[in-house]
């Protein structure tokens, strides 16, 4: 057999097998990501570009042998196995999604103790990637739900960090013939995504280049100069969701070490542990009345996200989730760009879930009320605090557009439904946003009873452009 590398990413792994007549037999596994034999294999590599694999195997012999392009020789650099200790499963859970949104207090507390480590140790090295960019720009390019990170990134760097930034898709940066300054940061869940790849060699020859993975080994990983990793592990379910979180938790780790204010650089520290810490009870304790609202929501067509500022990504992020796995058309907007042509879409078949922030309080409820008015339905996701102004500002409002508010469970959705988070603050409500618009989504997908974890036409690791 015959394995050949090129573009897309390519592991092999050896078994040493014992057969009956005590004779060693390998097994040999061939697979473009290794979690997918690291149960059975002792040892694994990776095939670099354009290098071929010749396994020949038969009743008298048995043997690998590695070649570059001209068929010379290269030696197989074969290492020990150390993703077998990650061999997956979904547990008690009903799908991998479950399972990887349930584990998102231990990825965020374990992304946030090693990256806050790492920034220790590699103080040096970052500070001068930082500073570099400080005088010219700091360039964050990712694509789907690591793109939403960056968007993420994008707000807190320049508004905290006074970093100007931009954030970008892979597949337009490649194409577009930027003007190339600063410094670039990639970041890929698998590290593996083609376009992600594709934009970093396109830089990496003039720039310096940092990779944020949750794999490790991968090509990303390889190539960049500057690599943290995600402490998520294994991600399996299609819907990137533990990777997500476990990102933002390096982003805004590293803004917070570009924070030169004391006092903000230790809310952020604070919010980050707090959310860490808090996550797990909201999932525990929230999960019924987010079930009781997808049953409602699964019978739509169309729904659209709002949020301002750093909650817009997370409208992204949700209409994504929502596309991707339950099948609903959606459309994340800026609230904002509202009254700019998407108002046209509300009315009464068209539910949307606003994610607020308590920076932009009054401006979004305006935004909820203008939904309201063209008789819309709301599932507004806010923090204890941004719920108790609320009340004071509409409450009368409220119950005459919808008496029965705070009863969930009702044969249709009403006007206006509240998901309400714990106050901790801009940078740790963006979690609790996150988780909440990861479980409606799954949710929704399991009334609608679809494969949660490979919904049609997508893969997990997209290799090809
Ligand atoms: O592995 P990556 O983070 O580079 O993947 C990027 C996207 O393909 C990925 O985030 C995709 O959008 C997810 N399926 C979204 O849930």
């Amino acid at each position: 057999m015959f394995a050949f590398a090129r573009g897309s990413p390519l592991s092999f792994g050896v078994r040493n097998t014992q057969s009956q007549d005590q004779k060693v037999q390998n097994e040999y596994y061939i697979a473009s990501d290794p979690l997918a034999f690291s149960q059975w294999v002792e040892q694994m590599c990776h095939l670099s570009d354009n290098q071929i694999l010749h396994i020949c195997q038969g009743p008298d012999t048995d043997s690998y042998d590695l070649y570059d392009m001209s068929l010379s020789k290269i030696q197989v650099k074969l290492e020990q196995n150390s993703l077998s200790d990650q061999f997956v499963n979904k547990g008690s859970f009903a799908h991998f999604m479950l399972k990887e949104i349930n584990e998102q207090p231990r990825a965020i507390l374990d992304t946030l103790a090693h990256v806050m480590s790492l920034i220790d140790q590699r103080k040096e090295s970052l500070d001068q990637f930082f500073n570099k960019a400080r005088e010219t720009q700091l360039n964050l390019i990712a694509c789907g739900t690591s793109y939403h990170a960056c968007l993420v990134a994008k707000y807190f760097f320049e508004k905290y960090a006074r970093i100007s930034t931009t954030a970008e898709l892979a597949s337009e940066f490649l194409y577009r013939s930027p003007v190339l300054k600063g410094n670039y940061c990639f970041v890929s869940q698998s590290g593996e995504t083609r376009d992600t790849i594709a934009a970093h060699d396109m830089v990496s020859n003039q720039y310096q280049t940092m990779a944020i993975v949750n794999v490790p080994t991968s090509q990303l990983a390889r190539k960049a100069n500057i690599v943290l990793t995600t402490q998520a592990g294994p991600e399996i379910g299609v819907a990137s969701t533990k990777a997500f979180t476990s990102q933002l938790v390096v982003y805004l780790a590293l803004c917070m070490s570009q924070i030169s204010d004391a006092q903000t650089k230790n809310s952020f520290k604070q919010q980050l542990t707090i959310a860490a810490t808090t996550v797990g009870e909201y999932l525990q304790f929230h999960t019924t009345e987010i079930q009781q609202l997808a049953q409602h929501l699964s019978k739509y067509k169309s729904m659209t996200y709002l949020g301002r500022g750093a909650s817009f990504p997370i409208a992204l992020e949700g209409a994504l989730k929502l596309k991707e796995i339950c099948y609903i058309h959606a459309e994340g907007y800026a609230a904002g760009e509202l009254k700019h042509g998407p108002i046209a879409l509300i009315d009464e078949q068209m539910p949307v879930v606003v994610f607020v922030s308590e920076e932009n309080l009054e401006k979004i409820m305006s935004n909820v009320q203008e939904v309201l008015a063209r008789n819309g339905k709301c599932i507004v996701v806010l923090n204890s605090a941004c719920r108790e102004l609320f009340d004071e500002s509409y409450s009368s409002k409220a119950s005459r557009i919808n008496s029965q508010m705070e009863s969930p469970i009702l044969d249709q959705l009403q006007k206006l439904s509240f998901l309400v988070t714990p106050k901790v603050g801009e940078v740790g409500d963006l979690f609790f946003q996150s988780v909440v618009l990861q479980m409606l989504a799954y949710y929704t997908a399991l009334e609608l009873g679809v494969d949660v974890d490979q919904p049609r036409n997508l893969a997990k690791c997209v290799t090809v452009e």
